[in-house]
């Protein structure tokens, strides 16, 4: 991946695919919202967005690790820039320095993430901040790690250097929303995504699902498997749909393809069981299958016997691999079962102007168990977006710790 630093002088006009990533990540390209305060100057924003541009650069592959972009200015020039690629490499703060070499003294560096201040992987960055001479720090967002959470900039600021904090907040926050709720719930965030027909349907009665939306829609979901970690399927759609669950571009980020299935009484010919290029893994139960167990690890598919095969099991599971966000691209059935057990923070349906009828066809949540309107869950923060000639309803399910 390419890391290297590019010198250019400070253009207002944003390139132009940040508006590309921002459907990626249902990043909003300004955060300011209605009521909020503006943190920052015009300049400071426009730096800032460059910041979360070149961390977009390394989506889906810095996990645990959130993504973080950095650029140092001085007199009114990008003099470095750099982005965190993934855990166990430097953070972008490092490669923005060296890039900009002595130039960083007495200069701004602006970074989305709040500087680290603790040993970890790497050594703290507000140290190498601090010795590197910076005039003043530019700060997107607190880090909500506890090992950091203010202390980075409490640092910087007991060295004399001026830090101003919340400048793009929203944006920043969205970002690293994965990391964010990896950290605050300890379980990585699970994205709920399914296509469906006019008429609430995601197959035929027959089970028959290719293509309930248009390949403009189809192309977002690859975009958006490329910034996952892992997704997650239930053995029936392996059975009904074989399908690859790639990301489906070259040179870029697969995530984990997950099965779960309980008695794996799956096909021996499947599509994810080919290896070679991209992962495999499937949960199930203590005991299930062994002689399919065996064909599986043959093909290099991982197999891992969970004591309890549950949406919240698995994603502890997950959670203890290091994954911050979890595509659920299963059928109904699997759907209910994660959204009940809160596996489920955000929801992406898509819908397409197309009836197929069917009282036996699969609907996109199985049985919820509510049987008033009352009980209904509501999505928060609700966009709705024209893809092709589909729509994409975006929204988030409220936490019950909320
Ligand atoms: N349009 C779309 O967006 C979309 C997306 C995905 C699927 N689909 C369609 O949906 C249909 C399949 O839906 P589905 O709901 O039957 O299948 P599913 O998503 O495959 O989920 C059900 C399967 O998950 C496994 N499972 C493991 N642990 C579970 C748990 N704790 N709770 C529930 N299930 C668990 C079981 O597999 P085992 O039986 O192997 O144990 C179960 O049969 C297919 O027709 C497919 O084409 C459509």
């Amino acid at each position: 991946m390419d890391n290297s630093p590019v010198v250019a002088q400070a253009d207002p006009s944003l390139p132009s695919d940040t508006q590309e990533n921002a459907l990626l990540v249902g990043t909003a390209v300004s955060s300011d919202s209605p009521g909020k305060e503006r943190v920052g100057s015009d300049f400071d924003r426009q730096m800032m967005q460059r910041c979360l541009e070149l961390a977009r650069r390394a989506l889906g592959r810095t996990s645990p690790n959130p993504l973080v972009g950095a650029v140092v200015v001085k007199d009114g020039e990008i003099v470095g820039e750099g982005f965190h690629p993934r855990a166990g490499e430097p953070h972008a703060e490092v490669f923005a320095l060296r890039a900009a070499g002595v130039g960083a003294r007495g200069a701004t560096i602006y970074v989305s993430l709040e500087p680290c201040n603790h040993y970890g992987r790497t050594p703290p960055c507000s140290e190498g901040l601090i010795a590197a001479g910076v005039a003043k720090v530019v700060v997107g967002m607190v880090d909500p790690n506890p090992l950091v959470a203010g202390a980075g900039i409490a640092r910087l600021r007991g060295a004399g250097i001026e830090v101003l904090v919340g400048v793009e907040e929203a944006a920043c926050r969205q970002l690293n929303e994965g990391f964010v709720h990896r950290i605050l719930h300890k379980r990585p965030m699970g994205i709920l995504k399914y296509a469906m027909t006019l008429d609430g349907k995601i197959a035929t009665s027959s089970g028959h699902s290719a293509w309930v939306t248009s390949q403009d829609s189809r192309s977002e979901v690859h975009q958006l498997r490329s910034s996952c970690d892992a997704v997650i399927v239930g053995g029936n759609t392996v059975r009904q749909d074989n399908p690859y669950l790639t990301s489906h571009q070259v040179g870029g980020h697969n995530p984990l393809r997950v099965v779960m299935s309980r008695h794996l009484n799956l096909p021996e010919n499947a599509h994810l069981w080919e290896t070679a290029s991209v992962g495999t893994l499937v949960l199930t139960e203590v005991g299930a299958n062994p002689n399919f167990q065996e064909m599986l690890l043959k093909h290099g598919v991982e197999v891992v016997e969970l004591a309890s095969l549950t949406p919240d099991q698995a994603m502890d599971y997950l959670y203890k691999r290091g994954f911050c966000s979890v595509l659920w691209e299963c059928g109904g059935t699997l759907a209910a079962s994660a959204i009940a057990q809160g596996a489920v923070q955000k929801v992406l349906a898509f819908i397409a102007p197309k009836i197929i009828g069917g009282s036996n066809a699969p609907t996109p949540v199985g049985d919820l168990g509510f049987t008033t309107m009352t009980q209904a869950l509501s999505l928060e923060r609700v966009r709705w977006r024209v893809i092709g000639v589909d729509c994409l309803v975006e929204g988030y399910l409220r936490q019950k710790s909320e």
